[in-house]
């Protein structure tokens, strides 16, 4: 059997990854490039959405590919690469833009969510029509596969509609994705405040664990993370929402049930939990940490193994806008 291609690409909007994306998204990532032909983007042209300091922005590019390949995705395995590199992404993106409803393209609930925060002032046309640029970065490779947490599932419905409308409006060309997600990781919460997703766009930091934060600070993080009335270690969302965050990141990185963890503290407080919910992160991201630093010591062999990458995504998505443009009827 043929093996799947499965295609995901992460924003480079700063200068570390967070515990959410690594357990919501990037660890199923090494995993996947074992059984399948996968190909991984640093999506760089959808982190110009938010204006960016032009050398700030060029680090975490680097530094965005530098962690990938330091959690483990190996570019021997699979194609990693810049998305600016590959020229097709924008060309398709225009396709798509003028086959997309203005509504459908409306109704996305992040565009809703970022447009509503940063206000009618700092809403571009970027914005709006970042999810089709997305569609573009699925389907120009053809993919089976794009796992993602579950906040983008909308996109890749979105991306679904597009490839089947393009389909039968002119040339069945796409293969229709489907978006993989993984239930149990789905969703790591802010350490501060536990019921709101861990994102970078939280008001403090200090509840966003980051992949490059010194040890020290991950420990001090943990050990303030807010918690809930009464005493037990428990799982519990409605009623328990920050103790079931910590269950579930220990859980996620240690393999162990949720059950087996709440036995393990039957008894035991707060305090000492949260000591080894940290020793548990710290154990897996130390390494993580050691490697990206390595690796941005050598800039150039990191833009060599980048360029290896953009060479074979451009050859599966010249191809793929080939015959798109022919099929629109493009001479
Ligand atoms: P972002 O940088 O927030 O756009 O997220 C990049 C990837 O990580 C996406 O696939 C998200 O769905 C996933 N992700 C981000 N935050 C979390 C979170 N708190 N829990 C689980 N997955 C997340
Ligand atoms: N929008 C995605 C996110 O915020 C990032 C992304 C861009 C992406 N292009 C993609 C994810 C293609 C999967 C496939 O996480």
């Amino acid at each position: 059997m043929s093996k799947k291609r499965v295609l995901s690409g992460i924003q480079p909007t700063h200068d570390s990854f967070h515990l959410g994306n690594y357990l919501g998204a990037l660890k199923q990532w090494v995993q996947l490039q074992e059984d399948n032909d996968a190909f991984y983007c640093v999506v760089d042209l959808h982190a110009l959405t938010i204006e960016t300091d032009p050398k700030v922005l060029q680090k975490r590019i680097l530094l965005s590919a530098a962690q990938l390949i330091a959690i483990g995705v190996d570019p021997s395995k699979c194609t990693l690469f810049i998305q600016s590199h590959v020229p097709a992404h924008n060309q398709l993106a225009w396709v798509l833009e003028c086959i997309t409803g203005f509504g459908e393209a409306g109704r996305m609930t992040q565009f809703k969510d970022k447009s509503q925060k940063g206000g009618a002032d700092r809403t571009n046309v970027g914005l709006f029509t970042y999810p089709i640029l997305q569609a573009a970065d699925i389907l120009l490779y053809q993919a089976d596969f794009v796992p993602v947490g579950e906040d983008q599932r909308q996109h890749i419905e979105l991306t679904r509609d597009l490839g089947q409308r393009f389909n039968s409006k002119y040339k069945e060309i796409f293969n229709i994705p489907q978006a993989q997600i993984i239930k149990s990781l789905a969703k790591i919460n802010d350490l501060q405040e536990p019921t709101a997703k861990m994102s970078k766009s939280a008001a403090s930091m200090s509840g966003v664990i980051e992949l490059l934060d010194a040890p020290e600070i991950t420990l001090k993080k943990f050990k303030s993370s807010v918690t809930d009335d009464g005493k037990e270690v428990k799982f519990d969302e409605k009623g328990k929402p920050g103790i079931s965050n910590l269950l579930t990141i220990h859980s996620a990185l240690s393999g162990k049930s949720i059950e087996a963890i709440e036995n393990e503290f039957a008894g035991k407080g707060y305090g000492d939990f949260k000591s080894a919910v940290a020793e548990v992160v710290i154990a897996e991201l130390e390494p993580i940490r050691d490697r990206t630093k390595q690796l941005m010591d050598d800039p150039a062999e990191l833009v060599s193994l980048l360029s290896t990458g953009a060479k074979k995504a451009n050859e599966v998505a010249s191809n793929t806008l080939k015959e798109v443009y022919a099929a629109l009827g493009l001479i």
